[in-house]
Formats: structure tokens, C-alpha cells, sequence
């Protein structure tokens, strides 16, 4: 696989996917009909293509699309069915069903549509493919002609940093250890003339216990990965993603069903990037950073164990409960160095526990904040673009779950409750000084497609804290 290949942009592939709002290009129209307004909606359709849809037997079912004949036997346009939602960001995600159904050509979206930008956004995430190790892939697509009030580069800025963290989680873990996520992180930072830092080897051990004990199993070594980028005065927000490239539970070893998609555990890391990519691109008045650790949790005779007390780099000691989980221990070495520098938001990004999926399904990630104002504000946001969360409690009383008989905190909590909570209270012990904390719990994954979203990767979250972010710093 060649180099180029592996990473080349997504802003790139987004620009095939649309055309200028001056092209001369004649582009048949995409009307948009729902469940409740059949008639209603289709009434700028000539008689001719209503009785098509009716006699094909065509319902407005979400995401379902249908073509219009035209006289000359050319195509005179499409119909996408919105089913019955109408919530605004949901119709607009349904845009994202098209490039997958339509066939190659030019189109413009007739409407109505209520966010142009969410809808050409969610175009561009439909139309992504992961064709990295097929000999041949799928290279054109239908493109969409966006109206004048849409801004091409917001477009290429969002689907291309989404684009960015899919593809960083596709790519299977032999492709993407420690080193391939640093050289990623790198070339994000290079774009950005932001300055990197990453830190390895004996200095890990040294300042990171505990994300040099998750990864020393691995023959391909941990290590902390910090970029900074903007204004040095600009108000301080400091992104965390957990980056465990590959997590065979370690000692704790995963059964095979369990460990079968575990190359997504550097997922918080691939939303970290991609967010970061958004917030650098569109220049928010931000003093930004980016902390990775990025680690192999594997299996090997100088393995972390369970019953290890472990320093951190805080001064705690930790005692080890399951070596599973690996990702609250690699996070909080890097929320407490984030933490020293009292950033005005910390956010902490992670694949971090299977209960948040018992709790919440894979679509709505867990978002921790104590900060009412900040939450409500990110969940605003999320509403408005389409990248849904779920406000979680870091409850207190819980954090006496974490009690550790040998140690001055246990990772874990020894009982089955409320596991994603203990998880974010856990990390929550490592930061003290920052303004407000975030932590995402998310899955990182889409099981099965939905419109603009493909199976596979997807860094969840990233788009909702851009949105937010845009508002504050923009
Ligand atoms: N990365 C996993 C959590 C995970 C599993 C996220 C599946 C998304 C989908 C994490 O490292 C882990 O294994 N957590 C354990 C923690 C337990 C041992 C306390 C879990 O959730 O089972
Ligand atoms: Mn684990
Ligand atoms: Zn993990």
C-alpha cells in the first residue's frame, strides 16, 4: 500500500463530491417528500412522474430514493422519502442516503431543506468508502451542486475531518500501531504548523508510568503524543483520545468475540485528530493541544498483571483490577500532565467501557461534564448537527466503588455497576485544576449503515464539539 494512498486527505475526496454554487452544469433536481406530505411534496413534479411514483408503488420511507424520468428519457430528477421525521439535522442526514443510490451525474437539492450545510455535509459522509485494500475501489460518485449560502470549505473541513478519523479507525491494527497513529498525528500537526512533542522510551517510564505499563507488553512501544497549535494568549483547550491501537484485554485476555474489533480502540484518539483537524482548519481563536497516548495493550511475559499497584504520573498508586482496563490508566497519566496547565476545557475522547453500550446503545455516546452551562451548550450542538450524546452523571457517592485496599485508588470498581460511571470517575480524580472537564465515552463504530453514515469507523462526537466549539470561539 503505498504512502499516499494510506493518507490521503479527505478534503481531497470531498471535492469530488461537489460542485461550485456558480457551475453552469445542468443538475436535475432532488425533491424531498415525507410520509405526511406526499401530495404536498411532490406538487412541483408534472403529473406524468406523480403517477410513476404511484404506479412503481414508491413510498416516502427515510433514506428511500426514486428517479424521475424525463420525456427525452434522460434523468429529470430524484425523490429522497423522509419517512416521517421532522427534526430538521435528521432530515438533513438523510441527504447522506443519496450518493449511495443515485447514479453517477450532477444534482442540486430542490428542497425544502432547512440546513443546506448539515445536508452537503451529510452528502460527503454518505458518500465515503474505505477501499484501501481493494484492488480496485469505487473513485467516482454523483456530485452535489451546493446552493450560494453553503460555504464549499466549511463542507470539505467537516466531511474531510471526518473522513480523517473513519479512515484512522478502519485501518486494521497491523496498519496502525503506535508509530502509524504518531506518524498520522504528525502529519495533522505539519498541515497546521503545530509543534509536537512525543515521548518514549526510558522518559515514558519515567514521567508516564502507566501508560508505559499498558503498552510494554507490545513489541510496538507506547508512548505520549502532544501537539500545540494557535495563539499562546488565545483561551486554553486541550483535547485527550485514548489510542490503544489494538486491546487483547491484556492478561485479562478478551474470548474471541470480544477482542474481534478491539482495532477500534484508538478511536478516542481518531476523534481527537479529527476534531482537531476542524478546530486548526477553520482557525478558532483557540490555544489548542492534543495529547495521544498510544499503546498496545498485548500479551507477553512482562505484562502489567492484575494485583499490580502501579505509580502514576500524578503520585497516586493505582491497583490494578483487570488488565482490560487499559484505557482509564493510559488516560489518566495524560489528563494529569493536561491538567497541570488549568486549561479552560479539558476533553477526554475513549472507547473506554462496554457498559456505556449496555446503557446507551453504540449510537449515543455518554458525555460527563459537571459544568450545566458547558453540557447543555454541547448538547445543543449535538442536536444541531446530528452527532447525538447523552448527559451522564459523574455521581459522587459511586466514587467509593474505587476504593482500594493496598493502593490509593483501584481502577475499577470490584461490582457490575454502573461501569462507564466508575470508568469517568476514575479519570475524574486526575483532573483538579481544569476550568471544566468533558468526557466522551463513545463507541467509535457504526454496526450497520445508516444514511451518511457507513459501516465502520466513525469519530463520534468530533463534529457535536466542533459545532460548539465554532460558537464559542469562532
Ligand atoms: N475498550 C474496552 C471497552 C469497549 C469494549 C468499548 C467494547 C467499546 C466496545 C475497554 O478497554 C475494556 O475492555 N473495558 C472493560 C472494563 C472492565 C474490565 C472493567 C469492559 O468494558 O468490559
Ligand atoms: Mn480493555
Ligand atoms: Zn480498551
Amino acid at each position: 500500500m503505498s504512502e499516499t494512498k494510506q493518507t490521503s486527505g479527505g478534503k481531497k475526496r470531498i471535492e469530488n463530491l461537489l460542485l461550485a454554487a456558480d457551475s453552469k452544469a445542468k443538475t436535475p433536481p432532488i425533491w424531498l417528500a415525507g410520509n405526511g406530505d406526499r401530495e404536498t411534496g411532490l406538487q412541483a413534479l408534472v403529473p406524468a412522474q406523480r403517477d410513476w411514483l404511484k404506479g412503481s408503488g414508491w413510498r416516502p420511507d427515510a433514506g428511500s430514493v426514486a428517479l424521475l424520468p424525463g420525456e427525452d428519457g434522460a434523468i429529470a430528477g430524484a425523490v429522497l422519502g423522509l419517512g416521517s421525521t421532522k427534526d430538521p439535522s435528521a432530515i438533513a442526514m438523510l441527504v447522506g442516503a443519496l450518493p449511495g443510490k443515485l447514479p453517477e451525474g450532477k444534482y442540486h437539492l430542490a428542497g425544502p431543506v432547512q440546513d443546506p450545510e448539515l445536508a452537503a455535509t451529510a452528502w460527503a459522509m454518505g458518500a465515503y468508502g474505505f477501499g484501501y485494500y481493494k484492488a480496485k475501489s469505487k473513485s467516482s460518485h454523483p456530485k452535489l451542486k451546493l446552493p450560494t449560502s453553503v460555504d464549499a470549505k466549511v463542507v470539505e473541513r467537516i466531511a474531510g475531518a471526518v473522513y480523517l478519523g473513519r479512515d484512522l479507525i478502519n485501518r486494521p491494527a497491523s496498519d496502525m500501531g503506535p508509530d502509524e497513529l504518531e506518524q498520522a498525528a504528525r502529519k495533522l500537526a505539519k498541515t497546521h504548523r503545530a509543534a509536537v512533542k512525543v515521548t518514549k522510551g526510558e522518559e515514558l517510564t519515567k514521567k508516564f508510568p502507566m501508560i508505559e505499563a499498558v503498552g510494554r507488553a507490545s513489541t510496538r512501544k507506547p508512548r505520549l503524543i502532544d501537539f500545540s497549535w494557535g495563539k499562546r494568549n488565545a483561551p486554553k483547550i486541550t483535547l485527550v483520545g485514548k489510542g490503544i491501537c489494538f486491546d487483547t484485554g491484556g492478561l485479562n485476555l478478551k474470548p474471541g468475540g470480544s477482542m474481534a474489533l478491539r482495532k477500534k480502540d484508538m478511536g478516542g484518539a481518531a476523534a481527537v485528530l479529527s476534531l482537531a483537524s476542524m478546530i486548526m482548519d477553520a482557525k478558532l481563536n483557540v490555544r489548542l493541544r492534543v495529547l495521544v497516548p498510544a499503546a498496545e495493550n498485548s500479551v507477553s511475559g512482562n505484562a502489567f498483571r492484575p494485583g499490580d499497584v502501579l505509580a502514576s504520573r500524578k503520585g497516586l498508586s493505582v491497583e490494578i483490577g483487570n488488565t482490560d482496563a487499559e484505557g482509564r490508566l493510559v488516560l489518566a497519566d495524560a489528563l494529569s500532565l493536561a491538567d497541570d496547565e488549568k486549561p479552560e476545557i479539558l476533553v477526554s475522547m475513549a472507547t473506554l467501557t462496554g457498559a456505556a453500550r449496555v446503557a446507551l446503545g453504540p449510537d449515543l455516546p455518554p458525555l460527563y461534564c459537571d459544568d450545566d452551562e458547558i453540557a447543555e451548550g454541547v448538547l445543543a450542538s449535538a442536536a444541531r448537527v446530528a452527532d447525538p450524546l447523552w448527559r451522564m452523571p459523574f455521581w459522587e457517592p459511586y466514587d467509593k466503588l474505587l476504593k482500594s485496599d493496598v493502593a490509593d485508588v483501584n481502577h475499577i470498581s470490584s461490582g457490575p455497576f454502573a461501569g462507564s460511571i466508575t470508568a469517568a470517575l476514575f479519570l475524574k480524580r486526575f483532573v483538579e485544576k481544569a476550568g471544566a472537564y468533558l468526557h466522551f465515552d463513545i463507541f467509535g463504530w457504526v454496526p450497520s449503515a445508516k444514511p451518511a453514515k457507513p459501516k465502520g469507523g466513525e469519530p463520534q462526537g468530533a463534529r457535536a464539539l466542533f459545532e460548539f466549539f465554532r460558537g464559542k470561539y469562532g
